[in-house]
């Protein structure tokens, strides 16, 4: 439930981690702060205020008289930051004072220990200013005197400095995650672009020391994979350029050999022909994959290539594309791999539809026939090179058996995959998938 709200990428953790216990030591240290500290001083303000009060209530007492008055307001307003007025026969409102904010209730407390006498406290009506009534027998004693007097603004101070600090840290934070997630997001975006079989842009090891290896491990990774896809075209092309020469001789020697026998010169020009079209088939392939690098392809423009030369081979093919789709391809490879299917389609079904679309994470081109289909069961064997449901079915159509394992073999350097289905059609489904 909660791994919901958490932020999904590591710079959001990260930052997360940082910021969390940041904002809870705050609250903390600011409740705390807020419990003692703002009481104590709030109480400490508001007893000096009422204690200058007591102070002028008893200089009015042993001094009584207008005369009198005179100077020891004149005394308050200079040495207190007082302004005192008297109100003769003046009577206040006989009910309790009332605070709602911590600087009221204060004030009342502390002018209940120090003053003793009944008053009425007004910190609102005037503008930074707050009043203070007090009941004497002969009148009523204003008091005025400014705000400051009972206010602590360090609160706002620390608050201030407490939010100003956590923006600092967050600015600070940010910016070095930034720096320390970029070599990892560049790490997944090399993975991703091998995977994919697509080019990977300069990439070096850079960042934290962890990052950095699994940066060198990828690379040493990405060197052995290359090395083994080159040894592995080296070799097909080797063998298949090698068996081309006795091959050569073979066919010279039966050609011979027709003169006397012709029968079995017949049957075994067959059997030499079809090897020599799968070395060619062979060749071709190690050739093409070996060298070819991906580039933007238009898939729209090279498939209704590939269906053009099929209809001319005598297909009923529909071709559909949404829109134009430009993806990185190996564009020969990714032609070989899609003839290869469509002549599987023109070889055993009538009619044909090809399909191309863009799905959320993939291009998909979709080949539809209807033919005889494969059984699910024998969907992975197909792949297999050399291997033809034709041997049981009908041995008389040709075919060297390697035309879906080679367009597997395509579509995986590709980073994508080829999957059988049933077509809607009753015959066999064949998906091309290559992920953005
Ligand atoms: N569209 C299809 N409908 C029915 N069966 C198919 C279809 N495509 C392939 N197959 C079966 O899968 C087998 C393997 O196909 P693959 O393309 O690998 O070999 P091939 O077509 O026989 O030979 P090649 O393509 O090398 O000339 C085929 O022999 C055939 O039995
Ligand atoms: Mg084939």
């Amino acid at each position: 439930m909660i791994k919901r709200f958490l932020p999904k990428s590591l710079f959001g953790r990260t930052l997360m981690i940082i910021v969390t216990p940041l904002v809870l030591l705050q609250v903390v240290s600011a409740t705390i702060f807020f419990e003692s500290h703002w009481d104590k001083v709030s109480l400490r303000l508001a007893r000096g205020l009422a204690g200058d009060i007591a102070t002028v209530i008893s200089l009015m007492r042993k001094n009584p008289g207008q005369e009198n008055r005179i100077w020891i307001f004149g005394l308050a307003a200079e040495n207190m930051q007082i302004e005192a007025s008297f109100k003769t026969d003046a009577v206040l409102p006989n009910e309790p004072p009332v605070g709602t904010s911590i600087m009221e209730r204060m004030l009342i407390r502390a002018m209940r220990e120090y003053v003793g006498k009944p008053f009425q406290i007004d910190t609102q009506t005037l503008d930074r200013h707050v009043a203070v009534d007090v009941q004497l027998p002969t009148g009523a004693l204003e008091i005025i005197t400014t705000r400051k007097r009972l206010f602590s603004s360090t609160i706002y101070v620390f608050v201030l400095w407490m939010v100003g600090i956590s923006l600092i840290l967050f600015a600070v934070a940010t910016i070095f995650m930034r720096n320390q997630i970029k070599p990892i997001r560049r790490l997944a975006q090399a993975a991703d672009a091998l995977g994919k079989g697509r080019d990977i842009p300069s990439f070096k090891p850079e960042g934290a020391k962890e990052v950095r290896q699994a940066a060198s491990a990828f690379l040493a990774m990405q060197e052995r994979i290359q090395r083994q896809i080159a040894q592995r075209t080296d070799m097909l092309s080797g063998v298949s350029h090698d068996l081309r020469t006795p091959l050569t001789r073979m066919k010279l020697e039966l050609a011979m050999l027709r003169d006397t026998e012709p029968e079995a010169a017949a049957e075994l020009e067959k059997d030499v022909d079809d090897m020599e079209r799968m070395l060619e088939t062979y060749l071709a392939f190690a050739r093409g994959e070996g060298s070819e690098k991906p580039r933007p392809t238009n898939l729209s423009a090279l498939l209704l290539d590939v269906v053009d030369k099929a209809r001319r081979n005598g297909g009923t093919i529909d071709f559909h594309s949404e829109g134009e789709i430009s993806v990185p391809l190996r564009p020969n490879a990714f032609k070989r791999c899609a003839t290869n299917v469509l002549e599987n389609a023109i070889r055993y079904a009538d009619h044909i539809s090809v399909r191309a679309g863009r799905r959320s994470d993939a291009i998909e081109v979709t080949i539809d026939d209807d033919g005889p289909g494969i059984p699910v069961d024998k969907r992975d064997d197909v792949f297999k090179p050399f291997y033809r449901l034709e041997a049981s079915r009908n041995p008389g159509t040709g075919g060297t058996g390697l035309g879906l394992a080679i367009s597997r073999d395509v579509m995986r350097v590709h980073g994508g995959d080829i999957l059988l289905d049933d077509s809607p059609g009753g015959g066999l489904r064949v998906r091309l998938r290559v992920p953005l």
